[in-house]
């Protein structure tokens, strides 16, 4: 208890920020990683997806949204997209051509946002731009056209592709059980020490 009473008040606020910052950033890691910043999306071509997340956010499948900056609308991409898989294909057809889209990972039913890509560019399969491969062992998820608000989601992954983050969800649940345990025993260790300070 008295292990921080010789360490002074300021660096155990610094330490005390650090520690909550990185638990903030574990459990809302998630990137997409493809495309990114200036990455030409091509039409009439299969695009790579990707995305890496943190394994403590609880988030098992989510939707894709796809919207440009200048343009109102939403193009629905897919929905229940297991979260465990890290990627997907997106094949493009007759998609405008524009360099404002971005993605929104995100659950269209709470509306609860978990990430969004870099902006990236949407062109013709005719220019010479590097397109990112597809990955041949990834459902593809075709969309055609613009935003219509009369479309649904183009594809739905069926429930059974989410089993495939299931695998060690137990473990992961213990694991972070330990995690808050071990948050607490740290906060109440630290208020002993800051008290002795006093
Ligand atoms: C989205 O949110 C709703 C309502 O909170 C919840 O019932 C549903 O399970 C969530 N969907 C996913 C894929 O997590
Ligand atoms: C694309 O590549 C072709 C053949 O390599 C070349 O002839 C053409 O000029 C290139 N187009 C652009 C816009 O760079």
């Amino acid at each position: 208890m008295h292990l921080f009473s010789a360490v002074p008040r300021g660096v155990l606020t610094l330490l005390f920020a650090s520690l909550l910052l990185s638990l903030a950033d574990a459990h809302s890691y998630f990137i997409v990683t493809s495309p990114t910043q200036g990455t030409q999306l091509q039409n009439g071509a299969a695009n790579r997806i990707t995305w890496i997340k943190g394994l403590l956010d609880d988030i098992d499948a989510f939707d894709v949204e796809m919207s440009r900056l200048s343009v109102d609308g939403l193009i629905l991409v897919a929905r229940d997209v297991p979260a465990g898989s890290g990627s997907f294909n997106l094949f493009l057809q007759d998609v405008p051509s524009a360099d404002d889209y971005y993605l929104l990972f995100l659950n269209s039913t709470s509306g609860v946002m978990f990430t969004t890509s870099s902006r990236f560019s949407i062109g013709d399969s005719s220019s010479n731009a590097t397109a990112t491969e597809p990955d041949s062992s990834a459902p593809t998820v075709t969309i055609s056209g613009g935003p219509n608000p009369l479309n649904d989601f183009a594809t739905t992954f069926p429930p059974s592709a989410n089993g495939v983050a299931m695998p060690g969800w137990k473990a992961i649940e213990g694991s972070k059980g330990q995690l808050i345990g071990l948050f607490t025993a740290m906060m109440l260790c630290m208020a002993g020490g800051a008290f002795t300070l006093l």
